[in-house]
């Protein structure tokens, strides 16, 4: 769910690294894991092999004529190719997703052998290159039939199914996995699918879509994952936890938020718009209820906790998965009281308007990567500090443009700093993936804006992978051999020798 435009890759460029100080590598703890990211249905292709079914992706995807993950970077067929790119990179860790209908088709019943062989082979070419893996449940990619047999995450159904699913993961792949995430960003994917369609299942008012409930379902939706993720986790500590020693955490999108002007009202909405964004997942999570400005705003609209539930949600993460990309302004705007359904959005509600960086005359003023390490402060201070695995942050950019993406190179360095910054000051945060280690099927931008270490050539048949200079980069920074920010970027361009040029 990510936005950038060229002024605000401009911006990172000019700001970026004066607002970081030099680092390497070894400035991080020893057992702190850098790698990187892919999940299941923009990296897997395969769609319809060995068994998989269709999930709600492969049903928006294939209505009208949108690219779709089809084949995407066929990962299915080429994982040990790509283990292999992981290695040389010196990747530590690396973040990917199990596809719910390649191991469970149709989303309950009995599990699916390849899928099974597939996870498992996947996870031991990790295991055997040193690799970590750090597995995402459930990355938007919901079983058809269970959205059409009961309408998915908003009704309290899927908290079983869910959890059946979990069982299965933890039971056939849990002695080599030690990190769980239950859900990928969970509170901008129920934003994204029940009001504002940009995601499956594409509700929003009943106004302007032929299903949904904006003012309600994103907090039933939002509600039922945090009781499937409490489910899950309940479940792990009861049965598997003892053995097989992992953790398991919840993820949230979290932009970073700062207020469009210094008035008062821009500062409280500014707060209230955390409080909504982050608090709306991590508050039931830490403290075992919604934030009270949520409940004072949204009353009877606001699922409720009962006691049991409360106790079960309340301290189900063992850590908090951050997805970080950009930092915007917020501005203030009068809540929403109106009782007319379909007249109101997360957005009203929050009270609030999200303005792009890029359109402000006081941008200039701010350097983005502060904007992560305020993220990263914020949960140390308002949540306990609980331990953070940064699960994704990168930069897209045009999918063809070019291997020397030194822009990508200028915002992870800027990024990794600013991280850096924040654990000096007392964060807990453990672990950085960035996303994503090859060039995928982009769930809003498709084949148009990648993000990769690698490029893939998508009109190849063998969709060829190469190199970019940030894929270099990282294997410097890795190995110990790139010092940040005293490395110019030329210098490292020159000793960058692509195979060929775009
Ligand atoms: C319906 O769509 C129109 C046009 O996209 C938009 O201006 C309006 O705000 C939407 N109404 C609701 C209730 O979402
Ligand atoms: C900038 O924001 C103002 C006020 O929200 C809006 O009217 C204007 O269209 C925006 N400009 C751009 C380029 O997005
Ligand atoms: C560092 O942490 C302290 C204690 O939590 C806090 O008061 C201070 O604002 C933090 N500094 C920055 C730069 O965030
Ligand atoms: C990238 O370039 C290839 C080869 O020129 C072309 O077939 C493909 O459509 C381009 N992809 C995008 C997303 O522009
Ligand atoms: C991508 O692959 C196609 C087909 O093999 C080839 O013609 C094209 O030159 C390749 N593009 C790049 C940038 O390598
Ligand atoms: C470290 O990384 C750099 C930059 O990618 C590479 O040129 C060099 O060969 C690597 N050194 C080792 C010892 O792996
Ligand atoms: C680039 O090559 C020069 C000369 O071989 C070497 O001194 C320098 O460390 C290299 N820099 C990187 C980033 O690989």
């Amino acid at each position: 769910m990510q936005k950038c435009s060229l002024f605000f890759i401009s911006l990172i460029i000019i700001l970026g690294i004066s607002y970081i100080d030099a680092f390497t590598r070894n400035d991080f703890p020893d057992d702190f894991y850098f790698g990187a990211a892919t999940s299941a249905y923009q990296w897997e292709g395969a769609a319809d092999e060995d068994g998989r079914t269709p999930s709600v992706w492969d049903a928006f995807t294939h209505f009208g004529d949108k690219s779709n993950g089809d084949i995407a970077c066929d990962g299915y067929h080429k994982y040990k190719e790509d283990v292999k790119l992981m290695a040389e990179m010196g990747l530590e860790a690396f973040r990917f997703s199990i596809s719910w209908t390649r191991l469970i088709p149709n989303g309950r019943g009995p599990a699916n052998p390849k899928g099974i062989n597939f996870y498992k082979n996947l996870i031991k070419e990790l295991r055997s290159h040193g690799i970590e893996p750090h597995v995402t449940l459930y990355h938007y990619d919901l079983p058809l039939t269970l959205e059409v047999e009961y309408g998915g995450w908003i009704d309290r159904k899927i908290i079983e199914d869910f959890t059946a699913f979990a069982d299965v993961c933890f039971r056939e792949f849990g002695d080599d996995v030690k990190f769980w995430t239950t859900i990928n960003e969970a509170n901008i994917f129920a934003i994204g699918a029940y009001t504002e369609r940009v995601v499956p299942p594409g509700h929003c008012s009943p106004i302007n879509c032929s299903t949904g409930n904006s003012p309600t379902e994103p907090y039933i939706a939002g509600h039922n994952m945090l009781l499937a993720h409490a489910s899950a986790s309940k479940l792990y500590r009861l049965k598997y936890k003892s053995k097989q020693r992992g953790s398991i955490g919840l993820s949230i999108y979290a932009f970073g938020l700062s207020p469009y002007t210094n008035s008062k009202d821009d500062e409280i909405a500014t707060e209230r718009a955390k409080d909504f964004l982050y608090g709306w997942m991590l508050e039931p999570l830490v403290f075992g209820d919604y934030p009270e400005v949520m409940k004072g705003i949204l009353g009877l609209w606001l699922p409720v906790f009962t006691e049991q539930e409360s106790e079960q949600v309340k301290g189900s993460s063992d850590f908090v998965g951050i997805i970080h990309y950009t930092t915007v302004y917020i501005r203030n705007s009068s809540p929403a009281t109106s009782l007319l359904p379909g007249d109101s959005s997360f957005f009203t509600d929050m009270g609030a308007e999200i303005i792009d960086i890029g359109n402000s005359s006081i941008s200039k003023e701010i350097s983005i990567p502060w904007g992560f390490e305020s993220v990263l402060e914020y949960m140390k201070q308002s949540y306990n500090n609980p331990p953070i695995y940064v699960l994704e942050n990168g930069l897209g950019t045009l999918h063809n443009s070019t291997l020397q993406d030194s822009e990508r190179v200028e915002y992870i360095q800027a990024y990794i700093g600013a991280m850096l910054n924040a654990i000096k000051n007392g964060s807990d945060t453990r672990g950085y993936f960035l996303w994503s280690m090859i060039d995928l099927f982009e769930l809003l931008d498709g084949y148009e804006t990648s993000y990769g270490l690698y490029y893939v050539n998508f009109s190849d048949p063998g969709l060829e992978r190469s190199p970019k200079l940030s894929a270099y980069w990282y294997t410097g920074f890795l190995n110990g051999t790139i010092d940040v920010v005293t490395q110019e970027i030329t210098q490292l361009q020159r000793n960058f020798s692509a195979s060929f040029s775009l």
